[in-house]
């Protein structure tokens, strides 16, 4: 199973991915993620991803491109993947098509002023990735609730930062959902229901 989650900065993409790999025993790739582990690492891809995605700007598509070609060649995506935050550009999409086959394109919504609340009290735990906030919050401050780890906010979640992620998102990303419709591959799902709901609309979907 090859899926794409896609939407707006903070609908909720991490979060159902992260209850679908646990679900399919599938892989998330991230390309968020992928760069932030590498800037933790202080690798030169990191360092350049930074400069991007400090101000909320999209990282170059020759950079990304060649970073998801690498991940999906490694021997744990061969049962499928789970894709989160590629593409966003209608280039990404083209390259992925050469790629492979996708199975399906899960389009999480939500309204602007949601996302900007929800991103301004995020909380990820630096050792395990789990993402808590207002709905589901750790059960003791700073530290996260499935592997004790330290929490912490991203410096892109900033308000400034995050309006300029939406503005970005409108202008590259959202013309996406035309191009997947167009292939018959698009499912929205309402990503202001409670995080159960969601997931269950999806794995319906999935499984339809
Ligand atoms: P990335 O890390 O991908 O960030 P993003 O797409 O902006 O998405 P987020 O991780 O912020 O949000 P999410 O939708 O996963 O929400 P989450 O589940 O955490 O990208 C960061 C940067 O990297 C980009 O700006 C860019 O610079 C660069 N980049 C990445 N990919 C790139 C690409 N392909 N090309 C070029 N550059 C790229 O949820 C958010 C919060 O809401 C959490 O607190 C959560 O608990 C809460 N929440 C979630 N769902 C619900 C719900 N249903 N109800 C209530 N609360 C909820």
């Amino acid at each position: 199973m090859k899926l794409v989650m896609f939407g707006p900065p903070g609908a909720g993409k991490g979060t159902q991915a992260k209850m679908l790999v646990e679900h399919y025993k599938i892989p998330q790739i991230s390309t968020g993620d992928l760069f932030r582990e590498n800037l933790s690492r202080q690798t030169s891809l990191g360092l350049k991803a930074k400069a991007y995605m400090d101000k909320g700007e999209l990282v170059p598509d020759d950079v990304t491109i060649a970073m998801i070609k690498e991940r999906i060649a490694q021997p744990d995506c061969k049962k499928g993947f789970i894709l989160d935050g590629f593409p966003r550009t209608l280039p990404q999409a083209k390259e992925l098509d050469k790629l492979m086959k996708i199975d399906k394109v899960v389009n999480v919504t939500s309204k602007d002023e949601t996302i900007i609340k929800r991103l301004s009290s995020r909380w990820l735990c630096r050792k395990c990735g789990a993402i808590f906030g207002i709905d589901i919050p750790p059960k003791k401050k700073g530290i996260c609730d499935k592997c004790g780890g330290e929490l912490y906010q991203r410096d892109d979640d900033k308000p400034e930062a995050v309006k300029n992620r939406l503005k970005v998102y409108y202008e590259n990303t959202h013309p996406l959902i035309e191009y997947y419709e167009k292939k018959k591959l698009l499912f929205t799902v309402d990503g202001e229901q409670p995080i159960d709901v969601v997931f269950e609309k999806i794995k319906m979907a999935i499984e339809k």
